[in-house]
């Protein structure tokens, strides 16, 4: 299995330290922000990793990123000419992928749970999908919201005035190769993007949607300044713990 990070957009929550600088590239303690999703590829087992970004800043990856030698990695880049939604994104590791399923990994997804045995699980798998829920201590409408029937996965709606559960959907998901033609069939979203919501309901409605829940802790970094002081201060404990 292959893997896909996700570093563009224009991280319009995040000015003004986004104005000259793309939002992956942001310090998280000790670390730029798109290392810790590298790494958690690297941890999961998978080696082939295409990193899309946008045009403004893809030099600095080039130049922060290189090969991927240091992460034990072959790194692959692809650029999203415009923040056109993560589906939109996703869709440009078609010729990456080999036909073959993918892992996805959206760069400001900061969490400590090793993803490598359901990876060994997913790639026997003969079709679906999974995402990954995390449970929130409040009903959230800042995330994309699972409702979840055992593992399997009922629904899932983009940050729903009433949320029917308190699992939020991360930005991380394994796909099977029929994922780029269900990303040619979306269509664009009231604010303009093709949504991993969209993408991942037809998941749903076959019944091959899969939820698992992340164990340990997981912050969408990118959201806002109170989640990026949060990752801050995960990543800051934890190193001053194995000292
Ligand atoms: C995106 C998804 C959302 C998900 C979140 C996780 O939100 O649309 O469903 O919960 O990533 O990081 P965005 O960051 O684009 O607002």
């Amino acid at each position: 299995m292959k893997g896909v990070i996700l570093a563009g957009g224009n991280a319009t929550r995040l000015r003004p330290l986004t104005w000259v600088t793309n939002k992956h590239l942001l310090p998280i303690y000790n670390k730029p922000m798109i290392f810790y999703p590298l790494e958690a590829m690297a941890k999961a087992g998978i080696h082939d990793v295409l990193v899309i970004t946008g045009p403004n800043h893809s030099g600095a990856f080039i130049n922060l990123l290189r090969s991927g030698k240091d992460f034990g990695l072959k790194l692959s880049y692809e650029i999203q000419e415009e923040a056109g939604g993560i589906a939109q994104a996703i869709g440009l590791a078609e010729d990456f992928s080999d036909n073959g399923k993918i892992l996805v990994i959206l760069g400001d997804n900061i969490f400590t749970q090793s993803l490598a045995g359901d990876v060994l699980e997913f790639e026997k798998r003969e079709k679906g999908a999974i995402v990954y829920g995390k449970k929130m201590a409040t009903k959230s409408k800042q995330y994309g919201v699972i409702e979840v029937k055992h593992d399997k996965v009922i629904s899932i709606e983009e940050k729903p005035e009433k949320p029917k559960s308190d699992i939020g959907q991360t930005g991380i998901y394994m796909y099977d190769s029929r994922v780029f033609n269900l990303i040619k069939k979306l269509k664009t979203s009231k604010r303009g993007e093709l949504e991993v919501t969209d993408l991942n309901n037809f998941y749903v409605r076959e019944g091959t949607m899969i939820c698992k829940m992340l164990t340990g802790w997981w912050v969408d970094a990118g959201t806002s300044f109170d989640e990026l002081l949060r990752a801050n201060i995960f990543v800051a404990k934890e190193v001053s713990t194995k000292k």
